[in-house]
């Protein structure tokens, strides 16, 4: 346990856990602020880089992080399916889901899991229970199949609404939600939680849905983060709901990655602060 190994050391040295993410491109990823805050705050002697990985280069790379004994490494786009091939093991949970996002070294070898699915639950209870709600997730990509999977662990109801219907289809069947449809569906779909993981508003003033579909005393969760208020929230909001922003869920799925490693639990409020202290 790194928590053992918490040390004063000022300066990385032979004995300081390597950690990172391994992504591509890299572009700006907060990732580091989040992790190497969490450290500071537990006194753990590790450090968390960026990694920027091309395809081509991802089996090169796993090999030198395990050659490397990095601790853990979390996996983030265009990895986290491919990579499962040069793992170890993945739990049931990553596999269900079909990614992993989290990769950690257990007794030499290193265990694929997926936290993506915490970091959506736990940012919507930040404001709602989930058990007994009807619940609407837009989008059938990646994001999607962690958000569902989590909501269903949680007890709700789940629809799926995608801009290609035949994809939200297959996810409801495959991960048992009640109903799926086309983006356009929402506006009588009754539901008191919204979760947009498609990648509309993304670095954009764009929405997946009109703001009239939006239901007064609902919770949205936009898992978009960049810009932090997308229209989507801000819609929500003129429209009586309560809005979550995609921050939590990047911030939760890093504090359950942290606890996956350590034990320990993560410090929330100071990992959110760096993520804050980290915009461009
Ligand atoms: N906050 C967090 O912690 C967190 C974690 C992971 C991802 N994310 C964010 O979640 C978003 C989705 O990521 P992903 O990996 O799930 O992507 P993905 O697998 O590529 O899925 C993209 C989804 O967006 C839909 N979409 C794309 N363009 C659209 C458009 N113009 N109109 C309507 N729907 C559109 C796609 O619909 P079709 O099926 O019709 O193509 C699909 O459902 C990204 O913005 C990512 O940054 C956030």
């Amino acid at each position: 346990m790194p928590g053992n190994a918490a040390s004063q050391r000022t300066s990385p040295g032979a004995g300081t856990a390597l950690c990172g993410i391994v992504l591509h491109p890299s572009g700006h990823t907060r990732s580091p602020a989040m992790h190497n805050a969490a450290f500071r705050a537990l006194g753990l002697d590790a450090v968390y880089l960026a990694f920027d990985v091309p395809p081509a280069a991802l089996a090169v790379a796993v090999a030198g992080l395990r050659a490397l004994r990095a601790r853990q490494f979390a996996v983030s786009i265009p990895h986290k399916e491919t990579v499962m091939a040069h793992l170890d093991a993945v739990d049931d949970t990553a596999r269900r889901i079909g990614a992993v996002n989290t990769v950690t070294l257990r007794d030499g070898l290193l265990v694929g899991t997926n936290t993506d699915w915490i970091g959506a639950v736990r940012a919507l209870e930040r404001e709602t229970e989930l058990a007994g709600r009807r619940a609407v997730v837009l989008g059938a990509g990646g994001t999607a199949r962690a958000a569902v999977y989590g909501l269903r662990k949680r007890g709700a109801q789940v629809a799926i609404l995608n801009r290609t219907p035949e994809r939200a289809a297959a996810l409801a069947r495959e991960l048992g939600a009640d109903a799926a449809g086309g983006l356009e569906e929402l506006s009588h779909t009754p539901h008191e939680v919204l979760v947009n993981t498609t990648s509309v508003g993304l670095r954009s003033d764009a929405s997946p849905v009109p703001a009239e579909a939006l239901r007064q005393g609902s919770v949205v969760l936009d898992a978009v983060y960049d810009p932090e208020r997308t229209r989507l929230l801000r819609d929500a909001e003129s429209r009586g709901a309560r809005v979550v922003p995609g921050k939590w869920m990047l911030v939760y799925q890093a504090a359950a990655q942290l606890e996956t490693w350590t034990g320990s639990k993560a410090p929330i409020e100071i990992m959110a602060a760096a993520f804050d202290a980290a915009r461009t």
